[in-house]
């Protein structure tokens, strides 16, 4: 049925379909029976399973970017993930690039974005957090995504991180360092080992202090090199950080079914879904590997089917998440992966 809805959905701006979707998904959730009737539907098949202390109640979550101010997290219960990541959130708002900015390749099943971390603020994602632990059911683990603002220079970056933390300590229940996003100028360069220390210990520190402590991720981009990886590795190890969501979406277009013309008119920005699987599988299983297996992974990068996920979680990673396969596979995507990793 989704394949159907799928066609009338994909004539339409991309942008205006995420927000619109998700705007059908809430006028039903409001109804108790349609309610019932969604999460009867969606639910997923999977065991729980303990991740960095945290006990989620299957291994597929929904990436960051998709609810970006924790506007929808009821509905997006309903749809049978184990966790969801908001954000990027910033300390301030800021509107992202100029439309349009999310693009389709449908004969590669990828996206292109380049939305440059819009989001109504850390304070509004805070709103949208209180109403969910107040009226939600609660059943999914919720991470918080956490950036910095486009006019802040990477020098003070911390300083923006450390605002984002402060704000979500209490209201989220495990916290991801984005800075892999190739849409924010510069971002990616705080993915160098000093630049990235003082950012990680700064939280590390102030997360101490606090009597419930946070689990603390980092997120990185698919395209760096191996001499980075290895320096992510390492700090990762030394300062012993949560873990790490592997990968970001990737500024490569290589092997692309789309016509060459087509996706240089669309530009810059992150590549996402199919052409990004393979690629993010390997760093995922370059990081396992490096660390002995010590480094704790959510895997994101091109997972459609159980059989992807299965790959990731064959590799070394424990979770993983989705995106562009929501857009393409629709909302029975969590229940069906969970059903495949639920018979292996
Ligand atoms: C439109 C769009 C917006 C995104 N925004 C963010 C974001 O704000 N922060 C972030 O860490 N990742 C963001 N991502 C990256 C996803 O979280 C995910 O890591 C990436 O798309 C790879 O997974 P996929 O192939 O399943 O889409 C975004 C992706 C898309 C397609």
């Amino acid at each position: 049925m989704y394949k159907a809805l799928r066609q009338l959905l994909f004539s339409l701006d991309a942008e205006a379909v995420h927000h619109l979707s998700m705007r059908w998904l809430r006028s039903f959730g409001r109804s108790i029976f349609f309610s019932n009737l969604i999460k009867a539907r969606y639910k997923a098949q999977d065991d729980p399973i303990e991740f960095a202390g945290l006990i989620f109640k299957n291994r597929v979550g929904l990436a960051a970017g998709f609810d970006k101010n924790a506007k929808y997290l009821h509905e997006l219960d309903l749809l049978g993930f184990g966790h969801v990541e908001i954000g990027t959130v910033t300390p301030q708002p800021q509107p992202g690039n100029d439309r349009p900015r999310l693009f389709r390749l449908p004969k590669d099943k990828a996206l292109i974005n380049r939305m440059g971390f819009n989001n109504a603020g850390v304070h509004a994602a805070a709103g949208g957090l209180r109403h969910y632990r107040k009226y939600g059911k609660r059943q999914m683990i919720i991470g918080g995504n956490i950036g910095k603002n486009k006019t802040t220079p990477n020098e003070d970056a911390w300083r923006d991180y450390q605002a984002c933390f402060k704000e979500l300590h209490d209201l989220v229940d495990y916290f991801v360092v984005n800075v892999s996003s190739p849409n924010t100028p510069g971002l990616r360069e705080l993915q160098d080992k000093d630049a990235l220390k003082k950012i990680l210990t700064t939280l590390q520190e102030l997360n101490a202090g606090y009597q419930k402590k946070r689990p603390i991720f980092l997120k990185i981009a698919p395209d760096l090199t191996t001499a980075q990886l290895n320096d992510i590795v390492d700090l990762v190890l030394e300062i012993a950080l949560d873990g790490m969501v592997v990968s970001n979406t990737t500024v490569s277009r290589e092997g692309l079914k789309t016509e060459a013309g087509i996706v240089e008119k669309i530009g810059q920005g992150g590549l996402s879904g199919k052409p990004l699987m393979k690629q993010s599988t390997e760093v995922v299983e370059y990081i396992n590997k490096q660390s002995n297996g010590k480094i704790p992974m959510i895997a994101s990068g091109g997972i459609f089917t159980g059989k992807d996920a299965q790959e990731k979680l064959a590799v070394g990673a424990s979770l993983v998440q989705v995106w562009t396969g929501f857009v393409y596979e629709g909302p029975g995507i969590a229940k069906r992966i969970t059903k495949h990793l639920k018979k292996l």
